[in-house]
C-alpha cells in the first residue's frame, strides 16, 4: 500500500533521513522505532505531505504521490496524528472532530458533515465530553480524541507519531485497545512510531529501526525478542 525508495530530506543543509526505504502493506501493523532525533517524525511528514522529500520516491497503491500537497494525500487515504496530539484546545470536542473533515476539503466540516459512526463507537467517552473544551481534557482523552480525529476523514493507513507520550498507563491499555480495533474491525493500516517498546511490539505485524536517518534493522516481533532492538532505543 505504502512504499518508500530511497527518500532523503532535511533541514537547510542538514541531512536528516538518508536514503529510507520501508513499506506497509494492507491492512499491516508497522512500527518504527528509534531514539530521540533519529528522524521518526521528519519521516512521518514527509510521507504525510507535510515536509519535502530531497531524494527518493514515496508511492501509494502503486501510485507516485511523492509531490502531492498533504491535502491530496489525505484524499487518498492517509490519515495523520501528529506528535504532542495537534488538537485545539479552545475549541469543544465536537469541533475538534469536525476539523477532521478540513483534511480532506480545506474546510472544517460544517453541522450537515456527519461524524462517522464508528468514531463514537470506539471512543464512547468523546460522546459524554462533546461540548467541553479540548484543552481541559485530560493527556489520554485528548490522545483519543486526536486518534478520532483522524478516523473521521475515513482513512485507509493511520500515521500516529507516539501516541502513548506522556500518557499514564492505564489509559495506554485504552489506546492500544483502540489501534486493534482500528486494524481488525475497520482495516485501517497503521504505521506507529512509538518509544514504549512493549506497546509497539505487542501492536505491530512488522518492526523497523532508524538510526542517524538510516534503517538499520527490520523483523516481524514475533520472530524477535524486544531484547534485540533494545539498545537502539532510550529505555
Ligand atoms: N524544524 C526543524 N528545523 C531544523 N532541524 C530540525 C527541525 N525539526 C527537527 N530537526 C532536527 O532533525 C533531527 C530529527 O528530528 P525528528 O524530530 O525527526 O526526530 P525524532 O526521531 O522524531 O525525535 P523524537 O523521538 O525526539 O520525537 C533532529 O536532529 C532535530 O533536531
Ligand atoms: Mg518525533
Amino acid at each position: 500500500m505504502l512504499a518508500l525508495e530511497g527518500v532523503c530530506a532535511g533541514y537547510g543543509q542538514s541531512r536528516v533521513l538518508e536514503s529510507v526505504g520501508i513499506s506497509v502493506a494492507e491492512g499491516e501493523a508497522v512500527t518504527l522505532l528509534g531514539r530521540n532525533g533519529v528522524g521518526k517524525t521528519t519521516l512521518l511528514r514527509t510521507i504525510v505531505g507535510l515536509h519535502p522529500a530531497e531524494q527518493g520516491i514515496i508511492k501509494l497503491n502503486n501510485e507516485d504521490i511523492t509531490d502531492f500537497p498533504a491535502y491530496k494525500r489525505a484524499r487518498k487515504g492517509i490519515g495523520y496524528v501528529p506528535q504532542g496530539r495537534g488538537i485545539f484546545p479552545h475549541l469543544t470536542v465536537d469541533e475538534n472532530l469536525r476539523t477532521g473533515f478540513a483534511s480532506l476539503t480545506g474546510r472544517t466540516g460544517g453541522e450537515r458533515e456527519t461524524i462517522p459512526k464508528y468514531v463514537y463507537e470506539l471512543f464512547p467517552l468523546l460522546n459524554r465530553v462533546a461540548a467541553r473544551k479540548g484543552g481541559v481534557l485530560s493527556g489520554g482523552e485528548q490522545q483519543q480524541l486526536a486518534l478520532a480525529r483522524a478516523l473521521v476523514a475515513q482513512p485507509k493507513l493511520l500515521i500516529l507519531d507516539e501516541p502513548t507520550e506522556g500518557i499514564q498507563p492505564s489509559i495506554v491499555q485504552q489506546i492500544e485497545e483502540a489501534l486493534r480495533e482500528i486494524r481488525t474491525r475497520l482495516k485501517i493500516a497503521i504505521l506507529l512510531v512509538e518509544q514504549y517498546l512493549d506497546f509497539a511490539w505487542s501492536i505491530a505485524d512488522r518492526f523497523y529501526v532508524m538510526r542517524s536517518g538510516r534503517i538499520i534493522d527490520e523483523g516481524n516481533p514475533r520472530e524477535r525478542e524486544p531484547g534485540s532492538v533494545i539498545h537502539w532505543l532510550n529505555v
